[in-house]
């Protein structure tokens, strides 16, 4: 078989995001567009002959394309493996453990994670390295600078591979197999946790609903909660993965989980709700009438985890974006293990997590993992809640109110301005910045006195890189805190993103509205940044 070297020009715009390169599906559709960045892929990898590489994605409209060419180009590149998950599908979290289980010298993740799919919407393509998870920020700017000087890639003229069955087929000198998507994380998973006490509490009457979201985790959930824990048939809502997601957005919030929220909020509900984004790497929990913020429900996990057989030992250390709030930081203190705040972005955890310095890592983005894989993992944080109302025996309510009595309470809530004109966000941020050094010492409203303000930068104590300009943080007095940044996932215009956090002592009130509570810290956020005046909206596009 021989390898066809095709000609090909750069484009300008391949540099990867937050998380890979993340675009509208049209801009994949353009010539050589997805091969130029996969072939810039591999020429910025050490030793990939012979090896094996991962391919899977979360099943969305053209992740069947990417991955036939994907799979030439690996096979022209010299890799000696491939493993692809049956129909296309894997997981992010699964992605992550195929490629550790397997020593692979890394993988290709295709998901625009909670975005819309379908032809007009996102596709996405990802590199994850050997340990598993996101190329650090050495590989995703080498990959860049690749793509901007590519003039060539290597392919096969081969035919498709058949995607749905299972098995080894040929592509010129390179195995593809295909695997089972669940197994293997299925399996990691009773590792991990007591399925014994948890096929009890459903047995026991316990009921959950989950929605998969017509996305990834559909297969999963219903292999893990109906197949392995006995939780009853319907169970898993939305559980059969489409290309289009059903013409819907996987994000599981409270903007697009509204349905099963309220219904969390009867009498008649079930006890427990959660649910998966795109890739699977998200979660939301819910209980009977609590909701549980990403960053209680990382505080809380990390309290706890202790319950389920995989932490038993305890955990190392937490680490939080910084955008996340504080609670962790109470857990790990009363631990007396290491906390970490990191950048956005799940690859910072990475070093942390392979220097054994933390177990539990989290962010208020709705992501929440440890030490098993290198990506967050969203039924992994609903196995462990369950597992520990399994052994706690009480409600999620209950159990957050708790945890609040003996920490206290951060209030905590985002403000998303979406699709903002990026030279006006880009200005917003920039003029907040100006004004930071004279910020400390300041009092607003309600008597609130600035005691920092930074550009928060992180120092890597593992490798010793540093990341500067991670986003803006106004530290209070009190503890309270205005965090300020730009999203680094969105494909339209720029996002602003307004973290506004307000800490309640354990003896403090926990019952108050989060917005109100949190109100005159969005006052000092508008007199400070103006958002809405600079923007020209009224409200944020959504709050969670
Ligand atoms: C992705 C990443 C997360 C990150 C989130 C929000 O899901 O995997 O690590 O927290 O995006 O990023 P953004 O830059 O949009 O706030
Ligand atoms: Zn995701």
């Amino acid at each position: 078989m021989t390898v066809k070297t095709i000609k090909t020009t750069p484009y300008s715009d391949q540099k990867p995001g937050t998380s890979g390169l993340r675009k509208r599906v049209s801009v994949f559709r353009q010539p050589n567009y997805v091969e130029n960045f996969i072939q810039s892929i591999f020429d910025s990898l050490e030793g990939v002959e012979g090896r094996t590489l991962v391919i899977g994605g979360d099943g969305r409209f053209y992740n069947d394309v990417a991955i036939q060419k994907a799979i030439r180009i690996a096979a022209a590149n010299g890799f000696g493996r491939a493993l692809v998950g049956r129909g296309g599908l894997l997981s992010t979290p699964a992605a992550s453990h195929l490629i550790r289980h397997n020593r692979a010298l890394g993988g290709l993740v295709l998901s625009a994670s909670h975005n819309p799919g379908g032809p007009e919407g996102d596709f996405g393509i990802k590199y994850n390295v050997g340990n598993g998870g996101p190329a650090p920020e050495k590989i995703t700017e080498a990959v860049f600078a690749r793509s901007q000087a590519i003039d060539s890639y290597k392919t096969l003229d081969t035919p498709d591979i058949d995607l749905h069955s299972l098995g080894a087929q040929q592509v010129g000198a390179m195995v593809v197999e295909v695997v089972d998507p669940v197994a293997d994380y299925a399996a990691l998973m009773q590792t991990l946790f007591d399925f014994d006490a948890i096929r009890g509490l459903f047995a026991s009457g316990f009921r959950m609903t989950f929605d998969a979201m017509h996305a990834v985790t559909g297969p999963y959930a219903h292999a893990i909660f109906e197949d392995l824990l006995g939780a009853p048939r319907g169970t898993v809502v939305n559980g059969v993965p489409s290309p289009t997601f059903n013409d819907g957005h996987p994000d599981p919030n409270l903007v697009y989980c509204k349905e099963m929220h309220d219904l969390l909020m009867t009498p008649e509900g079930p006890d427990f709700g959660a649910a998966s984004d795109g890739d699977g790497d998200r979660n939301l929990i819910i209980g009977r009438n609590r909701f549980v913020t990403p960053s209680d429900s990382l505080a809380i996990l990390a309290a706890n985890a202790h319950l389920a057989p995989g932490y038993k030992d305890g955990i190392a250390g937490i680490a939080r974006s910084m955008p996340t709030s504080a609670a962790a930081d109470r857990v790990a203190e009363k631990l007396g293990v290491e906390l970490h705040e990191t950048p956005t972005g799940w690859k910072f955890f990475g070093n942390l997590l392979d220097a054994g310095r933390v177990t539990i890592c989290g962010e208020e983005s709705a992501g929440t993992g440890s030490n098993h894989v290198r990506e967050k993992d969203g039924l992994w944080a609903v196995l462990l809640w369950l597992n520990i109302l399994a052994v706690r025996r009480q409600g999620v309510d209950e159990i957050v109110r708790d945890h609040w009595r003996t920490y206290g309470r951060n209030y905590y809530t985002r403000h998303d301005y979406e699709e903002v004109e990026t030279e006006v966000a880009n200005r917003l941020v920039e003029d907040l910045r100006a004004r930071l050094p004279a910020l400390p010492g300041s009092v607003f409203e309600d008597d609130m006195q600035v005691a920092y303000a930074d550009d928060f930068a992180y120092h890597d104590p593992v490798d010793g890189s540093s990341s500067a300009r991670q986003g803006i943080r106004i530290g209070f007095v009190d503890g309270s805190r205005i965090v300020l940044r730009l999203s680094g996932t969105g494909t339209v215009g720029a996002t602003l993103r307004l973290y506004l956090e307000r800490y309640e002592a354990a003896d403090g009130r926990h019952d108050l509205d989060t917005q109100l509570a949190l109100g005159s810290l969005v006052e000092i956020a508008e007199t400070l940044a103006g958002i809405r005046a600079r923007t020209g909206r009224d409200a944020p596009s959504v709050i969670t």
